[in-house]
Protein backbone atom coordinates (compact mmCIF):
# COMPACT_ATOMS: atom_id res chain seq x y z
CA UNK A 1 0.00 0.00 0.00
CA UNK A 2 1.17 4.07 -0.41
CA UNK A 3 2.17 5.95 3.06
CA UNK A 4 3.59 8.80 4.04
CA UNK A 5 6.84 7.29 6.11
CA UNK A 6 9.33 8.71 8.27
CA UNK A 7 12.75 7.28 8.84
CA UNK A 8 13.73 10.36 11.59
CA UNK A 9 12.63 13.33 13.32
CA UNK A 10 13.56 16.92 11.13
CA UNK A 11 11.98 19.35 9.08
CA UNK A 12 8.61 18.23 6.88
CA UNK A 13 11.03 16.91 4.10
CA UNK A 14 11.62 14.06 6.64
CA UNK A 15 8.22 12.51 4.52
CA UNK A 16 8.60 10.13 1.93
CA UNK A 17 5.72 8.45 0.07
CA UNK A 18 6.43 4.81 -0.09
CA UNK A 19 5.39 1.23 -1.08
CA UNK A 20 4.93 -0.92 2.37
CA UNK A 21 2.83 -3.72 3.15
CA UNK A 22 -0.51 -3.58 3.48
CA UNK A 23 -1.54 -4.60 7.38
CA UNK A 24 -3.65 -7.35 8.52
CA UNK A 25 -6.04 -7.73 10.99
CA UNK A 26 -5.45 -9.36 14.48
CA UNK A 27 -7.94 -11.00 15.46
CA UNK A 28 -10.08 -7.90 17.20
CA UNK A 29 -9.13 -5.96 14.72
CA UNK A 30 -10.70 -4.16 11.78
CA UNK A 31 -8.80 -3.63 8.25
CA UNK A 32 -10.14 -0.12 7.32
CA UNK A 33 -9.10 1.37 3.79
CA UNK A 34 -8.83 5.22 4.49
CA UNK A 35 -10.26 7.57 2.37
CA UNK A 36 -8.72 10.68 3.86
CA UNK A 37 -7.23 11.91 6.97
CA UNK A 38 -6.04 15.22 7.74
CA UNK A 39 -2.17 16.55 8.89
CA UNK A 40 -2.93 18.58 11.71
CA UNK A 41 -0.27 19.71 15.06
CA UNK A 42 -0.23 17.01 16.81
CA UNK A 43 1.62 14.83 13.71
CA UNK A 44 3.92 18.43 13.05
CA UNK A 45 4.82 17.81 16.99
CA UNK A 46 6.12 14.10 16.78
CA UNK A 47 7.47 14.34 13.60
CA UNK A 48 9.79 17.48 15.08
CA UNK A 49 9.67 16.80 18.72
CA UNK A 50 10.35 20.30 20.57
CA UNK A 51 9.60 18.13 23.89
CA UNK A 52 11.06 15.64 25.61
CA UNK A 53 8.01 14.15 26.63
CA UNK A 54 7.34 13.07 23.34
CA UNK A 55 10.85 11.86 22.33
CA UNK A 56 9.87 9.20 25.90
CA UNK A 57 7.01 8.13 24.11
CA UNK A 58 8.19 8.30 20.02
CA UNK A 59 11.41 7.10 20.56
CA UNK A 60 14.86 8.96 21.93
CA UNK A 61 16.98 9.08 18.78
CA UNK A 62 14.52 8.29 16.49
CA UNK A 63 10.43 7.78 15.61
CA UNK A 64 9.68 3.94 16.79
CA UNK A 65 6.37 4.05 14.41
CA UNK A 66 7.08 5.38 11.04
CA UNK A 67 3.33 6.17 9.79
CA UNK A 68 2.08 9.43 11.42
CA UNK A 69 -1.39 10.75 11.02
CA UNK A 70 -4.14 10.10 13.63
CA UNK A 71 -7.70 10.67 12.32
CA UNK A 72 -9.00 9.04 9.81
CA UNK A 73 -12.81 8.46 7.77
CA UNK A 74 -12.89 5.57 5.15
CA UNK A 75 -14.45 1.85 4.88
CA UNK A 76 -14.02 -1.49 6.15
CA UNK A 77 -12.21 -3.84 4.20
CA UNK A 78 -12.29 -7.05 6.36
CA UNK A 79 -12.51 -7.70 10.37
CA UNK A 80 -10.63 -10.04 12.14
CA UNK A 81 -12.39 -13.22 13.75
CA UNK A 82 -13.65 -12.19 17.48
CA UNK A 83 -14.84 -8.65 15.98
CA UNK A 84 -18.54 -8.08 16.76
CA UNK A 85 -19.74 -4.72 16.10
CA UNK A 86 -18.29 -3.87 12.27
CA UNK A 87 -18.48 -5.52 9.08
CA UNK A 88 -17.11 -5.24 5.68
CA UNK A 89 -18.57 -2.09 3.71
CA UNK A 90 -18.95 -0.50 6.95
CA UNK A 91 -18.00 3.52 6.34
CA UNK A 92 -16.24 4.33 9.34
CA UNK A 93 -14.27 7.88 11.40
CA UNK A 94 -12.54 8.58 14.27
CA UNK A 95 -9.04 8.44 15.58
CA UNK A 96 -5.92 6.51 16.04
CA UNK A 97 -4.25 8.90 18.82
CA UNK A 98 -0.51 8.31 19.37
CA UNK A 99 -0.80 5.02 17.73
CA UNK A 100 -0.90 7.04 14.65
CA UNK A 101 -0.84 5.24 11.16
CA UNK A 102 -3.57 6.94 9.00
CA UNK A 103 -1.07 8.69 6.54
CA UNK A 104 -1.38 5.38 4.30
CA UNK A 105 -4.22 3.42 2.17
CA UNK A 106 -4.78 1.19 5.29
CA UNK A 107 -4.94 1.34 8.75
CA UNK A 108 -5.70 -1.78 11.92
CA UNK A 109 -7.31 -0.17 14.46
CA UNK A 110 -8.59 -2.69 17.33
CA UNK A 111 -12.97 -3.03 17.22
CA UNK A 112 -12.77 -1.04 20.64
CA UNK A 113 -10.77 2.12 19.58
CA UNK A 114 -12.12 5.06 18.70
CA UNK A 115 -14.26 4.42 15.56
CA UNK A 116 -17.79 4.05 15.26
CA UNK A 117 -20.31 4.40 11.91
CA UNK A 118 -19.81 7.91 9.93
CA UNK A 119 -22.11 10.13 10.28
CA UNK A 120 -24.80 10.01 7.31
CA UNK A 121 -24.50 13.61 7.15
CA UNK A 122 -20.88 14.32 6.30
CA UNK A 123 -18.67 13.26 3.57
CA UNK A 124 -15.81 11.55 3.96
CA UNK A 125 -13.07 14.75 4.02
CA UNK A 126 -15.26 16.43 6.54
CA UNK A 127 -15.56 12.80 8.68
CA UNK A 128 -11.80 13.06 9.03
CA UNK A 129 -11.55 16.75 9.59
CA UNK A 130 -13.53 16.72 13.13
CA UNK A 131 -11.96 14.28 16.01
CA UNK A 132 -8.62 15.49 16.54
CA UNK A 133 -9.70 18.97 17.28
CA UNK A 134 -13.48 17.65 19.53
CA UNK A 135 -10.83 15.21 21.02
CA UNK A 136 -8.56 18.15 22.33
CA UNK A 137 -11.70 20.47 22.75
CA UNK A 138 -13.10 18.31 24.80
CA UNK A 139 -10.20 18.03 27.43
CA UNK A 140 -10.69 21.21 28.68
CA UNK A 141 -14.60 21.33 28.43
CA UNK A 142 -15.46 18.44 29.95
CA UNK A 143 -14.03 19.88 32.96
CA UNK A 144 -16.05 22.83 32.95
CA UNK A 145 -19.45 22.83 35.51
CA UNK A 146 -21.49 24.82 33.13
CA UNK A 147 -24.28 25.07 35.42
CA UNK A 148 -21.98 27.82 37.05
CA UNK A 149 -19.80 28.94 33.93
CA UNK A 150 -21.21 31.95 31.91
CA UNK A 151 -18.75 33.50 30.56
CA UNK A 152 -15.75 31.90 28.42
CA UNK A 153 -13.17 33.59 26.00
CA UNK A 154 -11.57 31.31 23.37
CA UNK A 155 -8.14 32.47 21.93
CA UNK A 156 -7.17 31.07 18.50
CA UNK A 157 -10.88 30.67 17.74
CA UNK A 158 -10.24 29.79 14.29
CA UNK A 159 -7.73 26.66 14.89
CA UNK A 160 -8.92 23.04 14.96
CA UNK A 161 -9.05 23.09 18.69
CA UNK A 162 -10.28 26.62 19.20
CA UNK A 163 -13.40 26.11 16.43
CA UNK A 164 -14.12 22.76 18.60
CA UNK A 165 -14.02 25.10 21.59
CA UNK A 166 -16.62 27.32 20.41
CA UNK A 167 -19.01 24.84 19.12
CA UNK A 168 -18.63 22.50 22.09
CA UNK A 169 -18.84 25.50 24.59
CA UNK A 170 -22.02 26.96 22.47
CA UNK A 171 -23.70 23.05 22.24
CA UNK A 172 -22.96 23.76 26.41
CA UNK A 173 -24.74 26.87 26.76
CA UNK A 174 -21.66 29.30 27.28
CA UNK A 175 -21.67 32.59 26.73
CA UNK A 176 -18.26 32.85 23.83
CA UNK A 177 -16.09 35.42 23.32
CA UNK A 178 -13.21 34.27 20.61
CA UNK A 179 -10.30 35.99 19.85
CA UNK A 180 -8.90 35.20 16.02
CA UNK A 181 -8.12 37.31 12.62
CA UNK A 182 -10.40 39.76 10.82
CA UNK A 183 -10.40 37.15 7.81
CA UNK A 184 -12.42 34.51 10.20
CA UNK A 185 -14.98 36.75 12.53
CA UNK A 186 -17.84 35.64 10.75
CA UNK A 187 -16.91 32.50 10.16
CA UNK A 188 -16.12 32.26 14.23
CA UNK A 189 -19.65 33.85 14.82
CA UNK A 190 -21.32 31.48 12.69
CA UNK A 191 -20.32 28.76 14.94
CA UNK A 192 -21.34 30.18 18.11
CA UNK A 193 -19.48 32.85 19.13
CA UNK A 194 -21.52 36.17 20.75
CA UNK A 195 -18.08 38.37 20.80
CA UNK A 196 -14.87 38.41 18.85
CA UNK A 197 -12.20 40.18 19.43
CA UNK A 198 -9.98 41.01 16.50
CA UNK A 199 -6.03 40.10 17.64
CA UNK A 200 -4.91 42.04 14.38
CA UNK A 201 -6.42 45.29 15.77
CA UNK A 202 -6.70 45.17 19.99
CA UNK A 203 -5.07 42.76 22.58
CA UNK A 204 -7.56 41.00 24.44
CA UNK A 205 -5.60 40.81 27.42
CA UNK A 206 -6.09 44.48 27.76
CA UNK A 207 -9.89 44.43 27.37
CA UNK A 208 -11.79 45.14 30.96
CA UNK A 209 -13.92 42.10 30.44
CA UNK A 210 -14.23 39.34 33.23
CA UNK A 211 -14.66 35.54 32.14
CA UNK A 212 -15.15 32.52 34.78
CA UNK A 213 -13.04 30.19 31.76
CA UNK A 214 -10.55 31.29 29.32
CA UNK A 215 -9.42 28.62 27.02
CA UNK A 216 -6.03 29.65 25.15
CA UNK A 217 -6.50 27.42 22.55
CA UNK A 218 -3.39 28.52 20.15
CA UNK A 219 -1.01 29.03 23.19
CA UNK A 220 -0.52 32.57 22.75
CA UNK A 221 -0.99 34.21 25.91
CA UNK A 222 0.20 33.40 29.36
CA UNK A 223 -1.98 33.37 32.75
CA UNK A 224 -0.43 36.25 33.89
CA UNK A 225 -0.84 38.44 31.09
CA UNK A 226 -4.78 36.95 31.68
CA UNK A 227 -5.26 36.63 35.33
CA UNK A 228 -7.15 40.43 35.78
CA UNK A 229 -9.63 38.99 33.38
CA UNK A 230 -10.42 36.02 35.05
CA UNK A 231 -13.60 35.61 38.15
CA UNK A 232 -11.75 34.49 41.47
CA UNK A 233 -12.78 30.90 41.29
CA UNK A 234 -12.04 31.31 37.40
CA UNK A 235 -10.21 28.98 35.08
CA UNK A 236 -6.99 29.37 32.40
CA UNK A 237 -6.86 26.65 30.20
CA UNK A 238 -3.65 26.71 27.61
CA UNK A 239 -2.68 23.97 24.72
CA UNK A 240 0.27 24.69 25.02
CA UNK A 241 3.42 24.62 28.19
CA UNK A 242 3.98 27.94 28.01
CA UNK A 243 7.55 30.16 28.32
CA UNK A 244 9.77 27.11 30.73
CA UNK A 245 6.49 24.68 30.72
CA UNK A 246 5.21 27.14 33.11
CA UNK A 247 1.81 25.41 32.53
CA UNK A 248 2.78 22.25 34.15
CA UNK A 249 4.53 24.16 37.31
CA UNK A 250 0.69 26.77 37.71
CA UNK A 251 -1.38 23.41 37.61
CA UNK A 252 0.11 22.25 40.21
CA UNK A 253 0.16 25.04 42.37
CA UNK A 254 -2.47 27.44 41.50
CA UNK A 255 -5.56 24.78 42.64
CA UNK A 256 -4.09 24.81 46.32
CA UNK A 257 -4.84 28.46 46.73
CA UNK A 258 -8.80 27.89 45.47
CA UNK A 259 -8.48 31.36 43.57
CA UNK A 260 -7.54 31.81 40.14
CA UNK A 261 -5.92 28.33 38.34
CA UNK A 262 -4.42 27.18 35.81
CA UNK A 263 -5.46 23.39 34.48
CA UNK A 264 -3.77 21.46 32.20
CA UNK A 265 -5.35 18.23 31.44
CA UNK A 266 -3.79 15.44 29.06
CA UNK A 267 -5.82 14.50 26.37
CA UNK A 268 -7.26 11.07 25.93
CA UNK A 269 -9.51 9.47 23.14
CA UNK A 270 -12.39 7.08 23.82
CA UNK A 271 -15.03 5.68 21.62
CA UNK A 272 -17.79 6.99 23.78
CA UNK A 273 -16.55 10.31 22.88
CA UNK A 274 -16.43 9.49 19.27
CA UNK A 275 -19.91 8.19 19.26
CA UNK A 276 -21.01 10.99 21.32
CA UNK A 277 -19.44 13.61 18.30
CA UNK A 278 -21.22 11.46 15.65
CA UNK A 279 -24.14 12.28 17.55
CA UNK A 280 -23.42 16.42 17.69
CA UNK A 281 -22.41 16.07 13.95
CA UNK A 282 -26.31 14.18 13.18
CA UNK A 283 -28.06 16.86 15.10
CA UNK A 284 -26.71 19.74 13.57
CA UNK A 285 -24.87 20.69 16.19
CA UNK A 286 -21.58 20.54 15.19
CA UNK A 287 -19.50 21.40 11.73
CA UNK A 288 -16.64 20.49 10.09
CA UNK A 289 -13.88 23.36 9.17
CA UNK A 290 -11.69 22.80 6.81
CA UNK A 291 -9.41 24.91 5.09
CA UNK A 292 -7.85 23.09 2.24
CA UNK A 293 -7.08 20.08 1.26
CA UNK A 294 -4.54 17.97 -0.90
CA UNK A 295 -3.98 14.47 -2.03
CA UNK A 296 -1.55 12.37 -0.60
CA UNK A 297 1.46 12.61 -2.79
CA UNK A 298 1.27 16.74 -1.31
CA UNK A 299 1.97 15.93 2.26
CA UNK A 300 4.82 17.97 2.61
CA UNK A 301 2.93 20.81 1.10
CA UNK A 302 0.23 20.26 3.15
CA UNK A 303 2.53 19.76 6.29
CA UNK A 304 4.25 22.95 5.34
CA UNK A 305 1.07 25.02 5.73
CA UNK A 306 -0.17 23.57 8.97
CA UNK A 307 3.33 24.20 10.76
CA UNK A 308 2.79 27.98 9.54
CA UNK A 309 0.20 28.08 12.47
CA UNK A 310 -2.12 29.92 9.98
CA UNK A 311 -4.71 27.55 9.10
CA UNK A 312 -8.16 27.69 9.63
CA UNK A 313 -9.53 24.90 10.91
CA UNK A 314 -8.32 21.85 9.52
CA UNK A 315 -6.19 20.30 6.47
CA UNK A 316 -7.63 17.28 4.82
CA UNK A 317 -5.69 14.59 2.91
CA UNK A 318 -7.37 12.41 0.47
CA UNK A 319 -5.91 9.36 -0.17
N1 LIG B 1 -2.14 20.02 24.14
C1 LIG B 1 -2.06 19.16 23.12
O1 LIG B 1 -2.07 17.95 23.29
C2 LIG B 1 -1.97 19.71 21.71
C3 LIG B 1 -2.19 18.87 20.62
C4 LIG B 1 -2.15 19.41 19.34
C5 LIG B 1 -1.86 20.76 19.19
N2 LIG B 1 -1.59 21.52 20.28
C6 LIG B 1 -1.27 22.96 20.16
O2 LIG B 1 -2.50 23.64 20.10
C7 LIG B 1 -2.35 24.84 19.34
C8 LIG B 1 -3.49 24.98 18.34
O3 LIG B 1 -3.44 24.02 17.34
P1 LIG B 1 -4.57 24.03 16.20
O4 LIG B 1 -4.24 22.92 15.28
O5 LIG B 1 -5.89 24.11 16.81
O6 LIG B 1 -4.41 25.40 15.47
P2 LIG B 1 -3.26 26.09 14.62
O7 LIG B 1 -2.79 25.39 13.44
O8 LIG B 1 -2.18 26.39 15.55
O9 LIG B 1 -4.03 27.37 14.13
C9 LIG B 1 -4.14 28.42 14.94
C10 LIG B 1 -5.22 29.37 14.51
O10 LIG B 1 -5.04 30.41 15.44
C11 LIG B 1 -4.94 31.65 14.79
N3 LIG B 1 -3.92 32.45 15.44
C12 LIG B 1 -2.59 32.52 15.18
N4 LIG B 1 -1.99 33.39 16.01
C13 LIG B 1 -2.97 33.86 16.82
C14 LIG B 1 -3.00 34.79 17.90
N5 LIG B 1 -1.88 35.43 18.31
N6 LIG B 1 -4.17 35.03 18.50
C15 LIG B 1 -5.30 34.42 18.11
N7 LIG B 1 -5.35 33.54 17.08
C16 LIG B 1 -4.20 33.26 16.46
C17 LIG B 1 -4.61 31.38 13.35
O11 LIG B 1 -5.37 32.32 12.61
P3 LIG B 1 -4.72 33.40 11.62
O12 LIG B 1 -4.01 32.60 10.57
O13 LIG B 1 -5.90 34.11 11.07
O14 LIG B 1 -3.83 34.25 12.43
C18 LIG B 1 -5.12 29.94 13.11
O15 LIG B 1 -6.40 29.93 12.54
C19 LIG B 1 -0.96 24.77 18.71
O16 LIG B 1 -0.13 25.61 19.46
C20 LIG B 1 -0.55 23.33 18.88
O17 LIG B 1 0.84 23.17 19.02
C21 LIG B 1 -1.67 21.03 21.53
Amino acid sequence: MKASTYRKYGPPEVLQLKEVEKPTPKDDEVLIRIYATTVNRTDCGFRKPEYLVVRLVSGLFRPKKNILGNEMSGEIEAVGKNVKTFKPGDQVFGLNTFKFGTHAEYVCISEKGSITIKPANMSFNEAAAVCDGLMLAMTYIRIIDFKNVQKILINGASGSIGSACVQLAKYYGAKITAVCDTKNIELVKSLGAEKVIDYSKDDFTKDNQIYDVIIDAVGKSSFFRCKNLIKPGGTYFSTELGFLSQNIFLALLTPLFRRKKVLFPIPKDSKEDIVFFKKLIEEGQYKAVIDRSYPLEQIIEATRYVESGRKTGNVVIIV
